[in-house]
């Protein structure tokens, strides 16, 4: 792989990609192994599912499981964080309509992404429970925790995320996890984690871990994944059933319907990426100072607190008013930068990821363009 780092992504000298992942870019080694396993499969697909796709697919679980840092008994592949999240709250219903567990209410915080609220009010509802949304604006990771442990009771559900979207905070899902596991089931929403920061691995087995790959992890979009504790194995099932529902955890994720396979098989390409980034890049610690630096000279703009333990995000509340705000957004897209410049619970926030593409060139566009 070559040393400058932008060159393992595809040239895209007019546009300033500030976002992350698939929405970001698709390194070239990975775009390019895509293509050639699909054209080496796909008009031969049917020989493939007889003879050689089972074992791909069980080597990329390997892989992923190594990326991830877990066992790989625990962890299947679906295809977004979304997706693992309904899997988890269904099957959680599962166990509690066998009287497994108790779930007396849900909690989680107010900068949760917005489908998964909107999820977590649609499960509130059918199980007549009360949902309790922790307001945590302004708070430090230690705060965040501290927080949500005195709110927390036995037979809670806790979601929470382990780097909040767009808000871009830390939250300290170990000490949250190793604290409640005993009393409360967890879920880890987990979007912005793989390839950007570890779990630690004395809480893989305590909580429901979920992933989104087509972010850090530079997998092609459309690949998530679900790690399990094995206590709660047996009531995990697909959204949908098909051939393997039946069968045990691993095996009934295989196959869920028809669709497209090879996303999923560049995991062991994705896991030799990511070493390689891991030994020739800073996971844009270096930069996030430059930028720091640089967004404090723009006067509409305020750091969130619990950002600062994130290497590849910044994120800022923005002090102008719609109107400005409109005529900011309507500046951004003219010079052709991709950024998160939205609204969230009343607070317009601005979020900068910063991926090995990243240059300072781009955050000078962006710094100028903000300040006129
Ligand atoms: C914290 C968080 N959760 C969930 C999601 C949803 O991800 P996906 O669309 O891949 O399911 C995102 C996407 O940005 C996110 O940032």
């Amino acid at each position: 792989m070559s040393s400058n780092l932008k060159n393992l992504f595809p040239n895209i000298d007019d546009r300033v990609a500030l976002n992350h992942g698939s929405y970001g870019l698709l390194p070239n080694c990975i775009r390019n192994y895509l293509n050639k396993i699909r054209c080496l499969h796909e008009d031969n697909f049917l020989s493939y599912i007889d003879n050689g796709l089972i074992d791909d697919y069980q080597n990329a679980v390997c892989c992923l499981a190594k990326l991830i840092g877990c066992d790989s008994d625990d962890v299947v592949f679906v295809r977004n964080v979304t997706t693992a999240m309904e899997i988890a709250l269904s099957s959680i219903e599962r166990a509690i309509c066998a009287n497994y567990c108790k779930v007396k209410r849900i909690v989680t915080t107010n900068h949760e992404y917005t489908s998964t609220k909107i999820m977590l009010k649609h499960y509130a509802e059918k199980w007549q429970v009360d949902l309790v949304v922790i307001d945590i604006d302004d708070l430090t990771t230690k705060q965040i925790s501290h927080k949500v442990l005195q709110i927390i009771d036995k037979d809670d559900l806790l979601l929470i995320s382990h780097i909040t979207s767009p808000h871009a905070e830390l939250i300290d899902i170990t000490t949250l996890v190793n604290s409640i596991y005993r009393d409360c089931i967890c879920i880890v929403d987990c979007a912005h984690t793989v390839g950007s920061l570890e779990i630690a691995k004395e809480i893989f087995g305590k909580a429901i871990f979920c992933f989104t790959l087509h972010k850090w992890g530079y997998f092609p979009r459309g690949v998530g994944a679900l790690s399990v504790p094995n206590n709660l194995k047996c009531y995990f099932k697909p959204l949908v059933h098909s051939w393997f529902y039946d069968d045990d955890f691993n095996k009934r994720f295989l196959w869920t319907g028809t669709e497209d396979i090879f996303p999923y098989l560049v995991a062991n390409k994705c896991f030799q990426f990511k070493q390689y980034l891991d030994s020739n890049w800073d996971r844009g610690l270096k930069l996030k100072n430059y930028v720091r630096k640089r967004l404090n000279s723009v006067s509409k703009l305020q750091a969130i607190k619990a950002n600062d333990e994130v290497s590849n995000m910044l994120s800022y509340y923005f002090l102008g008013d719609k109107d400005d705000f409109a005529r900011t957004s309507q500046i951004l897209k003219e010079a052709n930068i991709e950024v998160w410049f939205g609204i969230k619970n009343e607070q317009i926030i601005l979020r900068i990821s910063l991926a090995p593409y990243t240059s300072i060139i781009d955050i000078e566009k962006l710094v100028n363009k903000l300040n006129i």
